[in-house]
């Protein structure tokens, strides 16, 4: 049987892809993580929900040799998805050299791994951020790449760029460069769901925690040039950006592509406001959220959501959550954390 390696497996995007490929493919999965933003229980998490095993290895992707030596004994790799990263456009602003060091490091050291190896397909995780406060939205994979408003927006950068050199240099090598939106949401049964150990920056499970009274929601500016003034996103199902990799992943394999590293969007298209995210969650839950109005957030994009034609022709990729569904499955994720499932 051809083996899978998704790092950051543990992680929120991550652990959504393991459900799909154990769900939907015939590979194996051997998942990376070192539990730096998570827990083993997304493993057993995936697990009862697929009722199926896979293999686990807790080490640091920056460690070269430690990956090699972990990774060395792992017969006919298909291919390789690459979650593994920070990922808080705030902390990255506080940070930045550990944001550089950390997505970088990992990544040199994944695909040289690979090259040696003779694996030739991979799929990284970039994201929206690459393209800074784009001139003209949405955003097509043509749209030139502004200034990144942060650290982890400029890794993303640095890492596509990479990849883009090392597929010229490596013409057999083949990546896909999925640039996500803003993934939101939990799995349709509640039972996973984003799970940060820390306090977590990113607005939705800010939201759900606020109604649940374990945390306090600021809305980040009002006053920007958008239809209500708050930042406008392009919120995805995390599900909808799981599947995409398994389609992305079967595009390489079946050599559907037609460049050695083509791009894709991820989102479903719409913009969506901060307020219009709240109003969302507050129907669906039939829970009013407190929250106040704060001064715009440092590295903070003003608006961008995508144009995703491409994904949709080339991978044949549609999303399936709209808005509202984002919200409840996140909420239910939520419910099943309070009630310690
Ligand atoms: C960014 C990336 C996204 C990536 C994500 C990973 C951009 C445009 N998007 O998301 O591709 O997947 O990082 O973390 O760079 N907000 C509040 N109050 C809060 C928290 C957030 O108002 O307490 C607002 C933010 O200002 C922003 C929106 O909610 O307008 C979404 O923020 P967040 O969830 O943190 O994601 P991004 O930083 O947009």
């Amino acid at each position: 049987m051809q083996t899978i390696i998704v790092t950051g497996g543990a992680g929120y995007i991550g652990s959504h892809t393991i459900i799909e490929l154990l769900t939907n493919t015939a590979f194996n999965v051997v998942s990376i993580d070192n539990f730096s933003n998570s827990t083993t229980a997304a493993y057993d998490r995936i697990k009862k929900i697929t009722n199926k095993n896979f293999e686990t290895l807790n080490f640091d992707l920056c460690n070269e040799a430690e990956l090699n030596k972990q990774l060395s004994g792992i017969k006919s790799i298909a291919g390789i998805i690459h979650f593994a990263a920070y990922k808080s456009v705030p902390e990255s602003m506080n940070d930045p050299l550990a944001y550089y060091h950390n997505n970088l490091t990992s990544l040199n050291n994944l695909l040289k791994f690979a090259l040696k190896n003779n694996i030739t397909n991979f799929i990284f995780s970039s994201s929206c951020s690459v393209y800074g406060n784009a001139d003209k939205l949405p955003v097509t994979e043509q749209t030139e790449l502004k200034k990144a408003e942060s650290p982890y927006g400029h890794t993303k950068q640095m890492g596509e760029d990479i990849i883009r050199f090392v597929c010229k240099a490596e013409p057999s090598f083949n990546v896909v460069l999925l640039r996500y939106f803003n993934p939101v949401g939990a799995h349709i049964s509640g039972q996973i769901g984003e799970f940060p150990l820390n306090r977590p920056n990113n607005l939705v499970p800010i939201i759900t925690q606020t109604a649940v009274g374990k945390n306090s929601l600021t809305v980040f500016g009002n006053k920007f040039d958008t239809r209500d003034g708050s930042c406008i996103r392009d919120y995805i199902h995390v599900s909808d950006i799981a599947d995409a990799h398994v389609k992305a992943l079967y595009y390489l394999i079946d050599k559907k592509n037609k460049s050695n590293v083509p791009v894709f969007n991820l989102g479903t298209g719409n913009g969506v406001s901060v307020l219009e995210a709240i109003h969302s969650f507050e129907k669906v839950s039939g829970k009013k959220l407190d929250y106040t109005i704060g001064p715009p957030r440092e590295g903070d994009v003003i608006a961008v959501y995508a144009d995703n034609t491409l994904a949709r022709t080339e991978l044949n990729w549609q999303p399936k959550y709209g808005l509202d569904d984002m919200m409840a499955s996140a909420w239910k994720w939520q419910q099943t954390l309070e009630a310690g499932n």
